[in-house]
């Protein structure tokens, strides 16, 4: 309700309670029933126009909020990019226009990133079924081709490619959706010794881990993690692969530094991105798919941890950080 209207209605009031002072006066020597009757006509008109006021006041002041409501309907069936009007009242209508037109933008920044991660996800997927289904009609065309063996090698390559593609959009939805396998207490040092020890690589490999660098970690989770930086390394790497897992303050630190390209700055976030690879030529020389960062980072996000490309003087430096376990009691 508006100060006007409050005044009005403490006018009426004001008003009203003079009246019936008025007409009590008059009435002094007038029978009790009379008095009771003219009494409740003037209450009851009182609070009529009362109520009156107070709807007009109300409909009055929600009709910026129905204002909204009709602009948020009509923008529901616009095209993309449609807001709602921000009135500049300074009051609370303001500020729910700007979150309204916030939350449009959220909503179509998600929306246009669904599509693109669908139509990313397609294309990736397109490419190894296209290879398989030739090698199967080579081999069905000619069953007698001396060929045969090499072409269902072939084949499995892409059964295996798509095979991984699917895997790691599985493990990455599930990460989406907040699931995490069961944690326990790790020594991620001895974690990161044993992935490299697995591995057999072009080039030399040094690694640095102190042992007992506790972690509250999913172990394949966390291999994970390292294989996918180990892998890039190695896919990169010109002469030499270092590896460092060390205690800093309460977090445990993971390097993997390797001496290839390295990735420019501004690119830095990018590779974090689904699907992304940086160079199209050399990637697509070098077979990924783009989602082994992405999924490494987001596996250090859900034990509370980070994964970033830090500085380096030479080649790329993938640096992991998680928070270091707790003492057991
Ligand atoms: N150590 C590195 N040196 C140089 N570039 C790198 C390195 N690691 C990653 N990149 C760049 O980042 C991109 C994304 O890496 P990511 O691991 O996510 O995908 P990928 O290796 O191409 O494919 P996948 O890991 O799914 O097999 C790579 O394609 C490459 O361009
Ligand atoms: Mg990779």
């Amino acid at each position: 309700m508006t100060l006007n209207e409050v005044t009005a209605l403490g006018s009426l009031t004001v008003a009203a309670v003079a009246i019936a002072a008025a007409v009590l006066h008059l009435l002094a020597g007038t029978a009790a029933g009379v008095l009771v009757t003219v009494m409740a006509l003037l209450a009851a008109a009182v609070a009529a126009v009362g109520c009156w006021l107070v709807r007009h006041a109300v409909a009055r002041a929600l009709q910026p909020v129905e204002r909204l409501r009709a602009e948020l309907v009509a923008a529901a069936d616009a095209e993309p990019g449609a807001r709602v009007g921000v009135p500049a009242t300074g009051d609370d209508v303001e500020r729910l226009a700007g979150r309204v037109n916030l939350l449009l933008d959220r909503l179509e920044i998600s929306a246009a990133q669904r599509r693109a991660f669908i139509a990313d996800a397609s294309h990736e997927l397109r490419t190894p079924l296209a290879g398989l289904r030739t090698r199967i009609e080579l081999a069905l065309d000619d069953p007698d081709d001396g060929d045969l063996a090499d072409n269902l090698e072939h084949a499995l390559d892409d059964v295996e490619r798509l095979h991984r593609i699917v895997e790691d959009l599985f493990v990455l939805a599930r990460l989406d959706s907040g699931d995490l396998p069961e944690r326990r207490r790790l020594d991620l040092g001895a974690l990161v010794e044993s992935e490299v020890a697995g591995r057999t690589s072009a080039v030399p490999v040094t690694v640095k881990a102190e042992s007992g660098i506790m972690v509250m970690g999913n172990r394949s989770r966390l291999a994970r993690v390292l294989m996918n930086l180990l892998s890039n390394a190695e896919r990169y790497a010109v002469a030499r692969i270092e590896i460092q897992a060390r205690a800093v303050g309460e977090e445990a630190v993971v390097e993997v530094h390797d001496d290839g390209p390295g990735i420019p700055p501004d690119a830095r976030e990018r590779v974090f991105e689904r699907f992304a690879r940086l160079d199209a030529a050399r990637s697509r020389d070098k077979g990924g798919s783009g989602l082994g960062l992405p999924l490494a980072r987001q596996i250090a996000i859900a034990h509370g941890g980070t994964l970033y490309v830090a500085n380096g003087t030479y080649g790329a430096r993938l640096v992991l950080r998680l928070p270091l376990a707790p003492d057991p009691p």
